[in-house]
């Protein structure tokens, strides 16, 4: 089969490398890709948003499949174009997508369904918005409502900057809502209509400075499996929050189809949705790709063509992805240094290097600023991949870079 890829990142570097790998992919073309994921597809120019440009290349390349890195390109309703030109696409409508692009969306959903999650109100202006302050205790959590990679969310330790908050968001949706204690990790599901089958666990690090410190980021490192997503917390997580919510997509005519990326918070009342993604996260989907095992291609074609499909069996095996940000990240990062060693880097046992942000000129690989690589390393343990990681991340030059060198602490810690 041939398969067009949509993206530019880790995730899709990663998801490339995987389909890359699986016997039913013949061809593997990339848009627009990056200089890593041209390892393993061609690459074509293209504007992944364009939901006329993504039909006009699938057709004239003979396309089988599509599958869909990012959320934007969902959220603008490449799946629909797709799926009403005949071509099978990996990845949710637009109406799908409201389940991450809306936060309202979803906790109107939860709510109706009585799916566990944070108490809530929805707000429209800036006044109501501070008059509801009066209805939660201090921590409170205040969202924009629309996409905003992960940077719209303020968890406020006190009354002024919660209120601080507010101001600055100024008049449009909001969601403000009760703050949930415990730790975070993050499941992800394969949904075909009603049907959703549990691929893998995750956690990551949100935070850009070591022991979770300092500004959000899209993610700095994650590791897979989350062993605190026990089989049984996860079972009770697809019975209380995935599966309610893929019945009631269904339900109400509007059919998720892809992968949904439940952000969980493990409270003492048992797991609560923070948030849903309609798409693998990112470094998530680095740490997840190479645990699995079996033709990938095959199964997410299956779940774009409403075929049965089972769970991938996944490998036993531990995997870490630090990421190396471009210094300034999250904030203004600096642009255009060089990066060497990606060949020593890659020469290390169980390590695969996924670009992030880079692009290439005739001497090499340089930053495009943002994440830029996804060092990825497997082992028996977290332990072991962590030390891989680490040996490959300091094999690689790269002055402009800077990574955490605490990836996987929490669970470090309580294995120790
Ligand atoms: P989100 O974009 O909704 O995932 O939020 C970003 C981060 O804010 C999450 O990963 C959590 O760390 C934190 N967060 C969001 N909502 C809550 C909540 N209700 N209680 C505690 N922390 C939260
Ligand atoms: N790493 C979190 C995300 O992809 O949204």
């Amino acid at each position: 089969m041939n398969i067009l890829l949509l993206g530019s990142g880790g995730r899709e570097d990663a998801l490339a490398w995987r389909l890359k790998q699986s016997p039913s992919c013949t061809r593997l073309i990339a848009g627009p890709g990056n200089p890593g994921i041209a390892r393993w597809a061609e690459c074509v120019e293209i504007d992944p948003c364009d939901p006329t440009a993504v039909v006009a290349l699938a057709q004239r390349e003979g396309v089988d499949l599509v599958v869909v890195g990012p959320e934007a390109p969902l959220v603008a309703g490449v799946a629909d174009a797709c799926r009403a030109a005949g071509i099978a696409c990996f990845g949710p409508s637009a109406a799908g997508a409201q389940l991450e692009g809306s936060k309202g969306f979803t906790k109107d959903l939860c709510a109706r369904h009585d799916i566990p999650t944070a108490a809530y109100v929805r707000i429209e202006t800036e006044a109501d918005a501070l008059a509801a302050l009066d209805r939660f205790s201090i921590p409170v959590v205040i969202k924009a409502d629309g996409l905003a990679a992960g940077k719209g969310v303020t968890v406020a330790m006190s009354r002024e900057e919660a209120e601080a908050a507010i101001r600055a968001a100024g008049d449009g949706p909001l969601v403000i809502e009760e703050f949930l204690e415990g730790e975070e990790a993050s499941l992800f599901a394969l949904v075909d209509g009603p049907r959703a089958v549990a691929i893998a666990s995750a956690q990551d690090h949100k935070r850009v400075g070591e022991g979770d410190t300092g500004p959000n980021t899209g993610g700095m490192g994650a590791y897979s499996p989350a062993p605190v997503l026990t089989p049984e917390l996860e079972a009770r997580a697809m019975r209380e929050i995935v599966e309610p919510t893929a019945r009631a997509m269904a339900d109400a005519g509007t059919p998720f189809s892809g992968v949904l990326f439940a952000g969980l918070m493990l409270t003492a009342a048992g797991p609560k949705l923070i948030e849903y993604n309609v798409r693998f996260g990112d470094p998530e989907c680095e740490a997840i790709m190479p645990r699995i095992e079996g033709d990938f291609a095959a199964l997410l074609h299956a779940v774009a063509t409403g075929a049965p499909f089972d769970a991938p069996s996944l490998s036993r095996d531990t995997s870490m992805t630090v990421i190396i940000a471009a210094l300034g990240y999250p904030g203004t990062p600096v642009k255009g240094g060089r990066i060497t060693g990606l060949g020593r880097a890659e020469a290390i046992d169980g390590i695969t290097v996924f670009h992030a942000g880079t692009s290439s000129d005739d001497q090499g690989i340089i930053s495009t600023g943002g994440r830029v690589l996804a060092v990825t390393a497997r082992g028996s343990t977290l332990r072991e991949a962590r030390d891989r990681a680490y040996q490959a991340v300091d094999v690689i030059d790269f002055e402009d870079g800077f990574c955490r060198r605490d990836i996987g602490w929490r669970e470090l810690e309580r294995s120790a």
